[in-house]
C-alpha cells in the first residue's frame, strides 16, 4: 500500500464546533478515522496530521519529499498568504509527488481574500467545496495517480 500524508492547517483541529454551518459537524478525530477508511478503500495508507503552526506544515512537506510520500493538504488560512508553505509545497510537486490542495468550503464563494490561493500554482490540483467529501475525492485522485 502506498502512503499518503493528509495535513490540516490552522483552526481545523476545531472541526465539529468551528462554524459548523460552514465546516460541518464532523470532528477532527472523526475526519481522521474517515480518511483512514477512505484511504484503505482505494489502496492507500492515509495518515492525518493537524497543526496551527506554519513551521510544522513546512517541515511535514520536507518529510514528504524525503520519504517519497504523496500529500493532501488543507492549508486553511495559510492558503491565502503563506509563501513559506507554497515554497515547501513546490518541493513536493518538483519531486514528482502528488500534492492535492483541499478545502471543505468553496473559498471562491466566500470573502474576496479567500479567492487568492498562493498554494494552487504549485499543487497538482485542487478540490474544494464538498465538505469532508473533499478529502475522499482527493484520496481517489491520489490513488488514480499511484495505481
Ligand atoms: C478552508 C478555507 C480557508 O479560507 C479557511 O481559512 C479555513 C478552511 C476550508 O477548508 O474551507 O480555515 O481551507
Amino acid at each position: 500500500m502506498s502512503n499518503v500524508l493528509v495535513v490540516n492547517g490552522p483552526n481545523l483541529g476545531r472541526l465539529g464546533t468551528r462554524e459548523p454551518e460552514k465546516y460541518g459537524s464532523t470532528t477532527h478525530d472523526e475526519l481522521a478515522a474517515l480518511v483512514m477508511q477512505w484511504g484503505s478503500e482505494v489502496g492507500l495508507e492515509a495518515t492525518l496530521r493537524q497543526s496551527d503552526d506554519e513551521t510544522d506544515l513546512v517541515h511535514w512537506m520536507h518529510e514528504a519529499v524525503d520519504t517519497g510520500t504523496h500529500v493532501i493538504l488543507n492549508p486553511a488560512a495559510f492558503t491565502h498568504y503563506s509563501y513559506a508553505l507554497r515554497d515547501a509545497c513546490a518541493l513536493v510537486t518538483a519531486a514528482g509527488l502528488a500534492l492535492v490542495e483541499v478545502h471543505l468550503t468553496n473559498p471562491h464563494a466566500r470573502e474576496a481574500f479567500r479567492s487568492t490561493s498562493v498554494i494552487s500554482g504549485v499543487a497538482t490540483g485542487t478540490i474544494a467545496g464538498f465538505g469532508v467529501d473533499s478529502y475522499r475525492l482527493a484520496l481517489q485522485a491520489v490513488a488514480g495517480r499511484v495505481g
